[in-house]
């Protein structure tokens, strides 16, 4: 069904208020989830509600954190969330990151003990629309196979990277280090469709089709994703004093106990490094030339990082997000549910 993105939006901010979650905290946490769904990631939108609501409900995110930000150095700074929720905290850590850029050129800001962030797209766009170049990247639950090994070691572990130009557009490159990230299998799941057998692994560590058969997920192309996942834990979890590899905790796992989660991000102020307008202008000219690039077969044209998204939140603006009719109703119902996502089983939901 198509659902209006301020009612969209309405709807998850009660059902984490409902949850225990403060108005300031869910109102942030309802704009990321809301940015996913109206770019068309509906594996980190509505779709996570009913998972954090659960935890919220059980204590496994702090409502209420002491959280303390220390500037530690003239670029750099760390906000520690004390167990709070990813979404704000990290949305927070970006506006300061911003603001010291602004300043000194660059910020380095780390997130530590916060829960999930969502789709790290939000935070670098943050950086974008302020006209600063940004990278983000976070820690997830392992879940994934080390190339070579057969059982999990790290997380799905995400980076996103903003360019801003001068037209207002911004390139938005975000993904996992996965083939594909752990919602977009949830999504199969919730549409009962299967995934292609280049997504993950079984409990033999074969290659599946069957959403409900995952047991771990791959890399993108071997080796390389593999290193990618382990700088983005270096970065954001080793640096940050953090639980890192397996040890960081499983979503899924115990919802009563805080996650611990580390983020990155990195701010860079063009204006630092040569003529700002100049460096707007060639972000703007790149999308051109890569629009002009002549197609391949099967293609009508190459489209910049990021534009896929940007084309489906023009049309869900106008038309309404596409929500999938479930989850709807489970949004506007009252329910917060008790015990549909706290299992020893990462891969169950
Ligand atoms: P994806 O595979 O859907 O997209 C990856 C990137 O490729 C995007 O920037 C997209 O715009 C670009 N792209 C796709 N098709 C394109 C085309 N035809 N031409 C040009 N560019 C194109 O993303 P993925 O890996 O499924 O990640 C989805 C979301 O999950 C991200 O927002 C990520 O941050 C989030 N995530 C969050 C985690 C967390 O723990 N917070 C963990 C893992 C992922």
């Amino acid at each position: 069904m198509r659902v209006d993105k301020a009612k969209l939006k309405e709807l998850m901010k009660n059902k984490v208020v409902r949850a225990g979650l403060s108005e300031e905290h869910a109102d942030a946490v309802a704009d990321v989830l809301l940015h996913a769904d109206l770019r068309g990631v509906h594996s980190h939108g509505a779709m996570r509600v009913e998972y954090y609501a659960e935890r919220i409900a059980k204590g496994g995110i702090n409502t209420n954190p002491n959280v303390k930000f220390e500037k530690t150095g003239p670029s750099t700074a760390v906000l520690d969330a004390d167990g709070g929720v990813g979404h704000y905290h990290a949305k927070v850590a970006m506006d300061e990151a911003i603001k010291i850029a602004k300043e000194n050129g660059v910020a380095v800001v780390g997130v530590r003990n916060m829960s999930h962030s969502g789709a790290l797209s939000y935070f670098v766009q943050q950086a974008a629309n302020e006209k600063m170049v940004a990278l983000s990247m976070c820690q997830s639950d392992p879940m994934v196979v080390p190339f070579g090994g057969a059982e999990p070691y790290y997380g799905t572990n995400p980076i996103a990277f903003a360019a801003p130009s001068s037209t207002g557009k911004n390139i938005i490159f975000d993904m996992a280090t996965t083939v594909q990230a752990w919602g977009k299998v949830l999504h199969a799941r919730s549409k009962n469709e299967s995934i292609p057998d280049t997504w993950a692994v079984d409990e033999n560590g074969e290659p599946t089709t069957d959403p409900f058969k995952v047991k771990a997920l791959v890399p993108i192309s071997g080796p390389k994703g593999y290193g990618l996942m382990m700088m983005v834990d270096v970065l954001s979890g080793i640096l940050l004093g953090l639980p890192f590899g397996k040890q960081v905790s499983s979503m899924y796992e115990d919802l009563t106990e805080y996650r611990k989660l580390g983020q990155l991000h990195i701010v860079i102020n063009p204006e630092f490094f040569g003529n700002a307008e100049t460096f707007l202008e060639t972000i703007t000219r790149t999308m051109k030339e890569l629009k002009e690039i002549k197609p391949a077969k099967g293609f009508d044209e190459v489209l910049y990082p990021g534009e896929p998204n940007d084309i489906q939140q023009e049309a869900y603006e106008k038309e309404g997000i596409e929500i999938v009719d479930d989850i709807y109703e489970y949004l506007a119902s009252d329910v917060i549910h008790n015990n549909n996502y706290d299992h020893k089983d990462p891969f169950a939901k």
